[in-house]
């Protein structure tokens, strides 16, 4: 029995994992620099949470005080940004979370958090795809152009009385066609990826400066008051509680800056490099969002915001004067919501290359091309794997699952912080998170305290998602670990 527990809880060694990356590296190609991590953690971050939700939680839940709601979220997203960098820039390796808790708590918890790692991006990957493809159906019926019906909805529906339900479309075929582009773009190497999303990065931030610029001058302050618009007696509905809601709803907008960390080993000096890329990425997104809030509710009042497109909306609601302005938008998020998924995708597939390296799924998926440096195999089935789920399934399943399991990981983060200063105090720490153990407390705090509001059914879909995970684990992980053999 013991001898088991040692098994699942055998650590690896540091030392041994700094020196592989150091060494080989894997075959991986160090090309990153901080500019190119900024610009990746825009391109991860900003996305259908600026684009779609902020009009949405400012109508349903805080008014204009939504402002407020991201400061809130950007708080704790700061905080487990802090310990992503600690972390990044001790142990520069690739596989992020995964393979920092594979070092400090074994290899049990380690895929475990593995697991949850693949839920997040794969979801994440997926629900952004449905997205772009409501998007993409819009521009292309506003150009007159229609796709037949079964190719433009997922296959199933899942119905508020639980039950699942065919809906007669075949396949959703341009979400499918998103995570096909977007993985084409990844198999030609992590440069050419990084180029385009320089590319797209600068398309929606210039769409997003465009807004705030022209928008300002359609404010109409009496838009504002009440700036915290009084509570209905419901909890969330308003007042403080619903400021606090909407930080739960737009915690989303800010995700994908850890699958930055993801990165660590394609940069070029991740211990300066890292720390910086995270949180000027995470700042410079929170910036953004709070001036757009800021902008979209003076605008337009909050309680008309609840569209699908509310960034278009307050262009509209300005008349003729900006309506050259309405077609840039929709490419801009267009653009904005390509580029959440390239990213995502590149989490995804390094995540699997880092698993399969310790072989605890098959050592095919952590396969170098030679040419592109990229790991090929593990590229192809994130690509199945996001486009089966984006085409089969719809939004809110999708979505549903993409918080829990980030929320698990940050709060993951944020405690491993702690127990490495006790357990491995000697180790380099080129960046540390001030104020350890009370910042990283209160990050991994935060973020339980949000896990817990979720629904139940999240819950119970966690839950059957870590039991697959622990059959696959005692199936073939366990049987073909390298740590023990
Ligand atoms: N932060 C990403 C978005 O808002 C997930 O689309």
């Amino acid at each position: 029995m013991n001898n088991m527990t040692d098994r699942l809880f055998k650590k690896k060694d540091i030392a041994a994992m700094l020196h592989e990356a150091g060494t080989s590296n894997g075959g991986l190609k160090r090309t990153l620099s901080v500019g190119n991590l900024v610009t990746l953690g825009i391109g991860a971050i900003v996305g259908t949470g600026i684009f779609v939700i902020t009009g949405q939680a400012a109508a349903d839940y805080a008014g204009p005080a939504l402002t407020l709601s991201f400061l809130i979220s950007a708080l704790a997203c700061v905080l487990a940004g802090l310990c992503y960098a600690e972390f990044a820039a001790m142990i520069p390796v690739s596989g992020s979370v995964y393979s920092y808790s594979y070092a400090t708590m074994g290899e049990l918890p380690a895929w475990f958090i593995g697991w949850t790692l693949v839920l997040e991006y794969l979801f994440a990957c997926s629900s952004v795809a449905v997205g772009w493809s409501g998007y993409m159906l819009s521009l292309l019926n506003g150009w007159g152009i229609g796709l037949p019906a079964q190719l433009t909805q997922s296959t199933f529906e899942h119905l508020p009385d639980g039950q699942w339900v065919l809906t007669g479309s075949l396949i959703n075929f341009p979400a499918v066609f998103i995570v096909a582009l977007v993985s084409a773009f990844l198999l030609g190497g992590i440069k050419q990826s990084a180029f385009i999303n320089n590319i797209i990065v600068v398309v929606k931030v210039a769409v997003i400066l465009l807004f705030i610029g022209f928008g300002m001058s359609y404010i109409d302050t009496a838009n504002w008051h009440p700036y915290i618009p009084e509570n209905t007696g419901e909890y969330g509905r308003y007042g403080w509680s619903g400021i606090l809601r909407g930080a739960g709803v737009v915690f989303y907008a800010y995700l994908g800056f850890d699958a930055l960390s993801t990165a660590a080993q394609e940069t070029r000096n991740p211990q300066k490099d890292m720390p910086r890329g995270i949180l000027i990425s995470l700042l410079v997104c929170a910036v953004l969002y709070i001036l757009v809030t800021t902008v979209l509710t003076g605008m337009v009042n909050y309680k008309e915001l609840h569209v699908d497109a509310p960034i278009a909306l307050a262009i509209d609601s300005a008349g003729e004067a900006l309506a050259w302005l309405s077609p840039f938008i929709k490419l801009g998020a267009l653009a904005g919501l390509s580029s959440v998924i390239l990213v995502m995708m590149l989490g995804q597939s390094r995540i699997y290359y880092a698993i399969s390296k310790d072989g605890l799924i098959p050592p095919s998926l952590s396969k170098v091309n030679s040419k592109s440096g990229t790991p090929l195999n593990a590229t192809v089935l994130a690509f199945i794997l996001t486009a089966l789920f984006a085409g089969l399934f719809p939004l809110h399943v999708l979505t549903e699952l993409v918080s829990i399991g980030t929320l698990m990981a940050f709060a993951i983060v944020c405690l491993s912080i702690v127990v490495l200063r006790k357990t491995h105090p000697e180790l380099k720490r080129p960046f540390r998170v001030p104020f350890t153990p009370f910042l990283p407390l209160l990050g991994a705090a935060i973020c339980i305290l949000q896990m817990v509001s979720l629904p139940w059914n999240t819950w119970l879909r966690l839950i059957l998602w870590t039991a697959a995970g622990l059959v696959i684990y005692f199936g073939y992980g366990w049987r073909h670990s390298r740590l023990h053999r």
